[in-house]
């Protein structure tokens, strides 16, 4: 494959950059052009940003997975696909050629239609990092089913959530996950969760650490026993379902500054124009190379860079089973090594952790084939920006800090590896059709350079958010509604001299812990749910590996006369509603939350407290109840 539009160097950027503003239509139609379609397009993009409706490539018609799989057999089906690295290094590497990946996938889609599962049908997939989790999700693709992939640390009761959100039918899922020396029992969790869902009528199970699980009759079917069935009818070829290109490819859940976690909405053709053309572009992928991105699908970004991108490109896509520190801290140069990674995208919390382990960890190990380097999820302090830079790069190879969101399907501010410059701890230039705008309370637009304000996308772009699942009134409200006529992404952002952007983190109630979402809210109301909390209140605090780390405040009626029993409760709570990955780092008990007159909690003091500068607290005077804030800060931890 080869691919006209990957961007050569700083001024074939900006003449493109420029072009895909002043003419989105000719832009991306014809980069659209280098794509299988069923049926062409009859308008590349109309959009309305006031009632949150964009439209790409109207009138066509596609399937993803033939630009994925069948598009890359005369060519290149006996090149490697997936390459799967298990969870322990003394198992057996798997290699999955396109051919032999194409036919798994659609064998797969068999099994969902022989279960019932129909185009339009929406499928929770919560699965370990196995091949077939992205057989899976691809299967759900080639059939037009909607995934929906959930994170294997959630829990029951948020599985139970999302799937009664998405009205699923049809959940896939593996007895078990390896993680470290860990193992996860997700089937047992699936049960769990499906006690409160009736919607869901069919279990496939796929076998992976055989531990024993329950088999509910008539729901529940096995994975390899149902791809026998189809094996053995004879009829194993799968033809593409025909998509339009506004049908929906998958729903992934994600966390707000209030309520629920919200279902973003992704659709067939512009989220596959726009996985594509970012990976291409940010990581110069170059025919042959190996793409390790260490994310789990569970996340956007394994969606867009370990699956969709990379196929599409016809890559071969490294998939890790484990996690960076098991069985020891070098884990992720190992597998650099052994499989000749070309390019290695991971997250500013891993580099920070791995980081703390010294350079033993590096000895022996070859990294000498890594061309790019990527980060992502949340920004990159400085230390691990030149860490990475020194001891994995050695200075010599490109770092890419790449800004996106899961509401914009894939990256909008980078640098392209080795073509525009990098700045370290910036993520530095939009990518082809991104608008960036710095805003200020008012909405005013801040223009010039060496500001900062509240990021806004100004104009359409093909992989944004169309709508969140089952209430597009909460998407318009949630995105297009603080400044009229833009996409609002929730982050600060700075624009340096040279008008290079440096996102600063969220502005709203979200955290990012470990490059993860997490909504204060969610955890407080998970916390409160706890006998005897009648108050609680969540801030973020910087942690040296996690980025943020969380820190509850929690008014407690009950006896409290065992303060580290009743925490251990809450945390068992929080995991029990949301999933270890939102447990608090440090909870406070307090007698009360500082107040506005009108009953509203001052976060912000709270946030001054945890962040330990508490000198910044300011006036309290105006406060319903000062008298805490002594109190507090008095019991601090
Ligand atoms: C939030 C989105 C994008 C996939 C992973 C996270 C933060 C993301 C960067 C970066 C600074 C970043 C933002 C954003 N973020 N990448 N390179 N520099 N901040 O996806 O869970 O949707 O979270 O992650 O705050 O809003 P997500």
């Amino acid at each position: 494959m080869n691919f006209p539009y990957q961007i050569k160097n700083l001024e074939q950027y900006q003449q493109e950059y420029k072009r895909s503003l002043d003419d989105p239509s000719g832009f991306w139609g014809d980069i659209a052009e280098h794509f299988t379609w069923k049926k062409k397009w009859d308008t590349v993009v109309q959009s309305d940003f006031h009632h949150a409706d964009t439209r790409w490539f109207e009138g066509a018609q596609l399937n993803i997975t033939e630009n994925c799989l069948d598009r890359h057999l005369a060519d290149r089906g006996d090149h490697t696909a997936i390459l799967f690295e298990p969870n322990d290094p003394n198992k057996e590497v798997q290699k999955i050629s396109y051919a032999e990946l194409h036919k798994r996938v659609m064998e797969f889609a068999w099994v969902l239609k022989n279960n019932g599962v129909k185009k339009g049908d929406r499928v929770c997939i919560y699965m370990g990092m196995i091949p077939e989790l992205a057989i899976a999700v691809l299967a759900c693709a080639r059939l037009g089913a909607v995934h929906s992939v959930i994170f294997g640390g959630f829990s029951a009761q948020s599985i139970s959530d999302r799937i009664q959100d998405a009205q699923a039918n049809c959940v896939i899922t593996c007895d078990g996950a390896n993680r470290g020396a860990k193992t996860i029992p997700l089937k047992s969790v699936i049960d769990d969760a499906l006690v409160s869902c009736n919607t869901v009528n069919k279990v496939i199970v796929y076998d992976h650490i055989q531990t024993p699980v329950s088999m509910i009759k008539g729901r529940d079917a096995w994975w390899n026993e149902e791809v026998d069935k189809v094996q053995q009818s004879g009829n194993t070829y799968f033809p593409a379902e025909s998509m339009d290109a506004e049908d929906l490819l998958f729903i992934l859940y994600t966390s707000g500054s209030t309520g629920k976690p919200k279902g973003v909405v992704h659709t067939t053709a512009g989220y596959m124009v726009w996985a594509h053309y970012t990976f291409v572009n940010v990581f110069q992928y170059q025919p042959g190379q190996v793409h390790f991105c260490t994310a789990d699908i569970g996340w956007i970004t394994g969606h867009s860079y370990i699956v969709y991108g990379p196929l599409s490109a016809g890559a071969t896509t490294l998939m890790f089973e484990g996690v960076p520190t098991w069985p020891d801290a070098g884990r992720f140069w190992e597998i650099t090594d052994k499989h000749q990674v070309d390019i290695l995208y991971t997250a500013p919390t891993a580099i920070r952790s791995l980081m703390g382990f010294g350079k033993e960890p590096l000895q022996g190990k070859d990294l000498s084939t890594l061309k790019v380097l990527g980060t992502v999820g949340e920004p990159i302090n400085s230390e691990a920006w030149h860490w990475y830079d020194k001891e994995i790069g050695k200075e010599k190879t490109p770092i890419v800090d790449t800004w996106w969101q899961t509401e914009t399907g894939g990256i909008m501010i980078s640098n392209l590896a080795g073509v525009t410059p990098s700045k370290p701890t910036y993520a530095t230039l939009p990518l082809p059709g991104i608008a960036p705008e710095l805003v200020d309370e008012n909405g005013n637009v801040i223009e010039g350079m060496d500001v900062s304000g509240n990021l806004c996308i100004a104009k359409p772009w093909p992989g944004m958010i169309r709508t969140t699942y089952g209430n597009h009134e909460r998407c318009i409200e949630t995105y297009f509604s603080a400044y009229k006529g833009k996409y609002f992404t929730g982050d600060g952002c700075l624009r340096d001299a040279e008008g290079m952007y440096r996102i600063t983190g969220r502005v709203d109630d979200v955290l990012n812990v470990s490059g993860h979402r997490i909504g204060t809210a969610e955890v407080e109301n998970a916390i409160n749910m706890h006998e005897g909390v009648v108050e609680s209140a969540i801030v973020g605090y910087p942690h040296d590996v996690k980025g943020q780390g969380i820190y509850a405040y929690v008014i407690f009626s009950g006896d409290s006369s065992n303060p580290d029993l009743l925490k251990a409760d809450i945390l068992q709570t929080v995991s029990r509603l949301i999933g270890p990955i939102a447990k608090p780092d440090k909870i406070q008990l307090v007698s009360g939350l500082p107040k506005t007159r009108s009953g509203k909690i001052m976060r912000r003091i709270l946030r001054k407290i945890a962040e330990g500068e508490s000198d910044k607290i300011g006036d309290t005077s105006t406060l319903l109840n000062p008298e805490v804030v002594d109190e507090i800060l008095l019991n601090f931890i």
